[in-house]
């Protein structure tokens, strides 16, 4: 194994920087703010979030490669496998790949801790390195461990009976009295002729051998949403006027509603077309699978799971953890939750494992979880703009100025579990290895927060140097509530590069 020796930013791929200029990287100056807000506080803030950009400008930059095309699942679209489940909070293939390069890892031990749909493993098992990954819901393990089935396991045959299966259909001669495991919120999901053909389809699959119900399983929990009354909306799933469910005042209509057959046939045809092109090869990604590094998935919480490796182990970490921005993916991916048996008790228990990011989070009692994170925690309590923004948050709080009362406990949990999943981070990384983190900056009751100038110097003072926070070219406003309130202010959306200390 090497370990990765080189600055980060001397690389072919390294772009020319652009200097910092106030109102592109750096903050914008805070819009007039309705008065229902402490404007004194939020100028405080801001002043004191405008010395923490200056101290850092020299290694925050736009970063022109990082379009968001890359940063996002979109790239995946258009590349065979990955484009299979979309999990929208994804990022792509290609920006493993092009940090790979960018950092000079070419071999050792990747991981990613909050892993989603595993595109850091495969991508970097593809490279021949071995690839660890953590991930709390059920649905990212389903779909990493579908990967690994394919990549490892999958015969020409297998691929045969699954185009076989696309043209004949067989689950729709299959009678069974089975209704479909609902959650609360996902209740009349689906169009009655849709929920029957689920059954059916799900009657078929018991009849498969194992690696055809695997395959029959993932590519029905691809098609899910396409064929509901429901989309993925971020903090929860929107629910199309067909569905009878109310849902605010606005009517919702999400367009064409897929019929089952049609749905699946065409993700069936799209599988096994990706499957027969790769094929030549007998692999799925792009090296055949002798080359490919082994992948190990460990699931569960990363709270839990991290402090029982070992120190100095990896080469890279690569990671996108939640953002602090109130999506709740138990709430968006409650189709498949459901579909995977999880029930109304595991879901909240999933809700609650996950790093801080809704306000429906409770506090965790993180010094009882392991007592050495009392450095992580002496690290957020010492950060002059953190408290700052908590105490803010928490005085709109006690004012009723807030939109949501959870909105400071969310944020407060959010910067503690993170300083603790660093110091972790710190603990088992290799001197000199990098990480790689893409997050967003968020703003509530009018605050900007800069997630990423904040989290950055929690890793300085948790063992890492912090090599630079590139920032993408277009900047996004925050929610429409917030915009409405507040005009558009555009947010930083980053890739951070942090070097474990020697
Ligand atoms: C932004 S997504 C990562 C997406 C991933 N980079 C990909 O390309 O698919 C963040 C992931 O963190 C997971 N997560 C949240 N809290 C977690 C925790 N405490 N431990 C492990 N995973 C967690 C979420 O379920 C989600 O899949």
């Amino acid at each position: 194994m090497t370990t990765v020796n080189e600055p980060i930013a001397a690389t072919k791929y390294a772009t020319p920087c652009l200097p910092m200029m106030m109102g592109s990287a750096l903050q914008p100056k805070p819009e007039p703010t309705e008065s229902r807000h402490d404007a004194a506080a939020i100028r405080s803030i801001y002043d004191l979030n405008q010395k923490y950009e200056q101290k850092h400008a020299a290694k925050i930059w736009v970063e022109p490669a990082l379009n968001r095309t890359l940063v996002s699942f979109q790239a995946n679209k258009q590349r065979a496998v990955y484009r299979w489940y979309k999990y929208k909070e994804g990022f792509s293939a290609e920006l493993v790949e092009y940090f790979l390069d960018r950092g000079k890892v070419h071999s050792g031990k990747l991981l990613d801790p909050f892993a989603g749909s595993g595109v850091a493993l495969f991508a970097a098992s593809a490279r021949g390195l071995g690839a660890e990954g953590i991930e709390l819901l059920p649905i990212g393990q389903r779909v990493i461990a579908t990967k690994q089935l394919i990549d490892q396991h999958l015969s020409a045959a297998d691929v045969d009976k699954l185009a076989t299966l696309a043209r004949t259909h067989p689950w729709t001669q299959i009678k069974t009295t089975d209704s479909l495991h609902a959650l609360r919120i996902t209740r009349g999901a689906y169009p009655p002729e849709t929920a029957n053909r689920i059954a059916q389809f799900s009657a078929y699959i018991r009849t498969e051998t194992p690696h055809i119900a695997d395959l029959l399983t993932f590519a029905l929990l691809c098609i899910l949403e396409s064929v509901s009354y429901t989309r993925k909306d971020g903090q929860y799933l929107r629910w199309d006027h067909r569905s009878g469910r109310r849902q605010g005042k606005q009517i919702f209509d999400k367009g064409s509603i897929h019929s089952f057959d049609t749905a699946i046939t065409a993700k069936l045809d799209q599988m096994v077309a990706d499957l027969r092109d790769q094929g030549a090869s007998n692999s799925l990604f792009a090296q055949p699978p002798t080359a490919h590094g082994p992948i190990t998935l460990h699931a569960g919480s990363c709270l839990e799971i991290l402090p029982n490796f070992s120190a100095g182990s990896f080469d890279c970490i690569m990671t996108s953890p939640p953002y602090c921005n109130r999506y709740d993916y138990t709430r968006t991916y409650a189709l498949e939750l459901a579909y995977l048996g999880v029930t109304e008790e595991s879901l909240v228990d999933l809700r609650q494992a996950m790093v801080s990011c809704t306000v429906e989070n409770r506090e965790k009692d993180l010094i009882k979880m392991q007592p050495q994170w009392a450095k992580a925690i002496a690290v957020a309590n010492a950060h002059p703009l953190l408290q700052m923004i908590l105490s803010y948050l928490e005085s709109e709080k006690q004012n009723n100025r807030l939109n949501n009362n959870g909105i400071p406990r969310m944020v407060r949990g959010y910067f503690y579990e993170m300083a603790c999943v660093i110091q972790e981070c710190a603990r088992i990384m290799k001197p000199n290895a990098p990480l790689i983190m893409v997050n967003d900056n968020v703003r509530y009751a009018g605050v900007s927060i800069s997630v990423d100038i904040i989290l950055s110097e929690f890793a300085e003072a948790l063992g890492f140097e912090m090599d630079s926070i590139l920032v993408l070219p277009t900047g996004k406003g925050n929610s429409s509530q917030q915009m409405g309130l507040h005009g558009r202010e555009p947010l930083r959306k980053c890739v951070y590069i942090w070097k474990r200390k020697k």
